[in-house]
């Protein structure tokens, strides 16, 4: 059995998705567990973590053991052994971050948004194109529990025609205002001028989510709105929310379904999960949250009757069965960052690069422009 060692450079790894996404659940993880597995051999990543916050880098690479930390992310990029660079920083940082890994020759992996406009992106996914390196940007949803469920079913042609979709995401982020009741989410998403909103956080997620299991998205109409105006951030300050915290859009994909996703920090939930979607096709539905995943086959569709002068007789929540785990589910971010040591040591297929997570800026990029126009917009295809 041969052990590969290979040095990822982590960059924003005191970050929120850094530290728990990244550096937790998914690195110290396969650590853990001996590396990834590929045949008789193993890959094993080695993180230094980066960061211009000496004190903060070292405290955490102390509290997980991790032996590497610099606050130089040049030399680590000059170190032959870190091969691969990965950056999850705030999304404007991005840009100088991978530009600078290109130049290092390193392989290049990191969060979404990829930038905050669609030639940013682009021009990022051919700078690592033209110098022949790998890559890839984070496509976690792909292997949420749920997701993978919803996969199977559809594999199995459960759904018959799949005619429609409406996903409702979001929950209530507090504004700060409240003495005990602090925001749970950075006062950077709330600012356009940091790379904040609500739609080039997530329509980036609902374009691989709609390309992969519904079509290609080729067209947008979205209505995006700021209904809390201030907040307060980390400091106790208050600011100016300058970014969408909710945004309202139908998408339509080249299978000509129409997914309609409602997407907002300002809605208190009473559904399954923070995330839920309705698929619905002609042999059968499906409600697809996180982690679980309810169908409804059209042999056990109910047959309501309109009559509100009664309470309704159907229990409608009966009628959806839910589908048992059929295997193991691991975190979805280290599901994808296995694929990516594999396909940086091994050659193997990966299909989530830079030009994918580009697609994602520009339907985000899109929407904002259909709101302005208050029209549906059509997507060029950047395959
Ligand atoms: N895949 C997902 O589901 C998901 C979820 C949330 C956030 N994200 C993305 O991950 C990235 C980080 O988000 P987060 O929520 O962890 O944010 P965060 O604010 O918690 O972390 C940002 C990191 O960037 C660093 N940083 C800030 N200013 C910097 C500068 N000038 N130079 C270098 N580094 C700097 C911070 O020190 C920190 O390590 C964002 O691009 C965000 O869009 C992805």
């Amino acid at each position: 059995m041969a052990v590969k060692n290979i040095g990822v450079i982590m960059s924003g790894v005191t970050g929120r998705m850094g530290t728990n996404q990244h550096l937790v659940r998914s690195i110290l993880a396969i650590r853990e567990q001996g590396g990834v597995a590929h045949g008789d051999d193993r890959i094993m990543p080695d993180p230094i973590l980066v960061g211009r916050n000496a004190a903060k880098v070292e405290a955490l690479a102390k509290k997980y053991n991790v032996e590497r930390w610099t606050t130089n992310v040049d030399e680590a990029l000059a170190d032959d052994y870190n091969e691969i660079f990965f950056d999850s920083s705030g999304t404007t940082f991005r840009k100088d971050f991978v530009e600078k890994a290109v130049a290092a020759g390193k392989s290049i992996y990191c969060e979404k948004p990829t930038a905050v406009t669609t030639d940013e992106a682009l021009a990022l996914a051919e700078l690592a194109e033209k110098a022949g390196l790998k890559n890839g940007v984070v496509q976690d949803k792909l292997w949420l529990p749920g997701i993978r469920k919803f996969q199977m079913l559809k594999q199995q042609g459960f759904f018959g025609d799949i005619l429609s979709v409406r996903g409702e995401f979001g929950y209530w982020v507090f504004t700060g205002h409240v003495d005990d009741q602090p925001a749970q989410r950075p006062s950077w998403n709330y600012r356009k001028e940091d790379g904040g909103g609500m739609i080039i956080d997530m329509h980036c997620h609902w374009r691989y989510v709609i390309d992969n299991l519904f079509g290609n998205v080729n067209s947008v109409l979205c209505h995006a709105a700021t209904h809390i105006p201030e907040r307060v951030d980390e400091n106790g300050d208050k600011y100016k929310c300058t970014a969408d915290d909710s945004a309202y859009a139908l998408f339509k994909t080249d299978d000509n379904v129409i997914c309609q996703f409602n997407s907002s920090w300002n809605v208190r939930v009473r559904r399954d999960d923070l995330f839920v979607m309705q698929v619905d096709g002609t042999e059968g539905s499906a409600l697809v949250g996180l982690r679980k995943c309810w169908v409804q086959h059209h042999s056990s569709t109910p047959r309501p009757v309109w009559n509100p002068d009664i309470d309704n007789p159907i229990d409608f929540y009966d009628a959806w069965q839910e589908v048992p785990d059929s295997c193991e589910y691991e975190n979805a971010f280290k599901v994808q960052w296995e694929l990516f040591l594999k396909h940086v040591v091994y050659d193997e297929p990966f299909r989530w690069t830079l030009r994918e997570g580009a697609k994602g800026v520009q339907l985000a990029e899109e929407s904002l422009k259909s709101h302005d126009s208050k029209a549906w917009v059509e997507l060029t295809d950047l395959s």
